[in-house]
């Protein structure tokens, strides 16, 4: 078992990766919280995978399971779904010194870990993450989250878990797609912050080293949230071709995945920093490399108008500028705010190129 630690403010938590780890979540969480009840949230995609084997490990270590079956699919991270998670959670008589435990992908993960952020103004939780973009993206950090009709993860909180166990193992059931899902994330670490864990993504999902690829990003992550916890810098360039990505979900109505919709935002935003000269003229073309490797897309139906007029209403403007984050090479990338009326030309000049 791999264990990679996150420090950040409110303590340091372990994020343990290996495999046959679903076995030992009990025995994991009791290491660090004390039995007590414990609120499993999933969805119906996972409880018949993992739900017994979780709910058994965790009775056998002492505490008192519960367990919440929530449909699947981004809208499920929702005001009506936050309500339903909430009144059920006082329904079984959870106290402030209760859990909760995130089982399944980032949709589970970012709703349990915004219900624990303020049940009872707040409560401790774990992350158990079955999707390979949970396992090294939204179960670390604890950023938070549910979906506003004015755009995604508009109302949300930083809540740390107090514990991530990732079992890889899980990954053996995921469609596809999922796992496309997961490399797009993964392709943005390699861009940000690796050229080598870049490269080794070009072999798509036949040459794929999950063990190693979940390591390296998850070493990326913690170090980078352990220097800003609270997104005031450098956490910015973890959103790499997310802002033209949560265009593309929300014009979506949400049928287009995160994954999805991240690998056309990279794109995107890789062809207009080579158009204005930000970068080395191969990102563009290398990042179309990766992600086609994945069967994901690079292009989508809205074109570079409306896409930018989806942005300039997307959480991450400050005042009359716009952060974007821009690869100077594969393996390095920089923020870079332009104002928010040249975001149409900025991408339009990518588009065109
Ligand atoms: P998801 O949670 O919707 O899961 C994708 C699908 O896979 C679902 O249908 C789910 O039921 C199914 N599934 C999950 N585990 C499975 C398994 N082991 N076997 C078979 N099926 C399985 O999507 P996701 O890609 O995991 O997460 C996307 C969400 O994560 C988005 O809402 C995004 O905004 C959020 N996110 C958050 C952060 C953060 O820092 N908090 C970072 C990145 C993404
Ligand atoms: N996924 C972006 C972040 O955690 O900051």
């Amino acid at each position: 078992m791999i264990t990679s630690v996150v420090n950040v403010r409110a303590g340091n938590y372990d994020v343990k990766i290996g495999h046959d780890l679903i076995q030992d979540v009990g025995k994991l969480t009791a290491a660090v919280h004390a039995p007590c009840r414990i609120g499993i949230i999933t969805d119906d995609n996972v409880a018949p995978l993992y739900l017994s084997a979780v709910k058994a490990s965790l009775t056998y270590a002492g505490f008192e399971p519960h367990s919440l079956v929530l449909p699947h699919g981004e809208h499920t991270k929702s005001m009506e779904y936050y309500s339903r998670l909430m009144e059920t959670a006082a329904g079984w008589g959870l106290r402030r010194t209760d859990m909760l435990a995130a089982l399944g992908g980032g949709v589970i993960g970012d709703l349990t870990g915004f219900a624990a952020a303020t049940y009872m103004r707040g409560i401790d939780y774990i992350q158990i993450p079955t999707t390979l973009l949970a396992a090294i993206d939204s179960s670390v950090g604890g950023k938070t989250a549910i979906d506003l009709l004015a755009g995604k993860n508009l109302c949300g909180a930083f809540h740390q878990p107090g514990l991530v166990v990732c079992d890889i193992g899980t990954f053996s059931t995921l469609p596809d797609e999922v796992l496309s899902d997961g490399a797009a994330e993964a392709v943005k670490y390699g861009i940000i912050r690796d050229a080598a864990l870049f490269r080794s993504l070009l072999g798509g999902k036949e040459n794929f080293d999950a063990d190693y690829t979940v390591k390296r990003c998850v070493e990326i992550k913690a170090d980078i949230v352990g220097r800003d916890e609270f997104d005031h810098g450098e956490r910015k360039l973890l959103n790499y071709g997310h802002t033209i990505g949560h265009s593309v979900e929300k014009l979506s109505g949400y049928s287009i995945t995160h994954g999805h919709a991240v690998a056309v935002g990279m794109y995107v935003i890789a062809r207009a920093a080579c158009a204005a000269g930000l970068c080395s003229p191969d990102v563009a073309r290398d990042t179309e490399k990766a992600l086609l490797s994945w069967d994901l897309p690079t292009s989508c139906e809205w074109d570079y108008t409306a896409l930018a007029k989806a942005a300039v209403h997307d959480k991450k403007i400050e005042g009359e500028k716009i952060s974007l984050l821009i690869p100077k090479r594969i393996g390095e990338a920089y923020i870079f705010d332009i104002p928010v009326g040249k975001l149409t030309d900025f991408i339009g000049a990518g588009e065109k190129s």
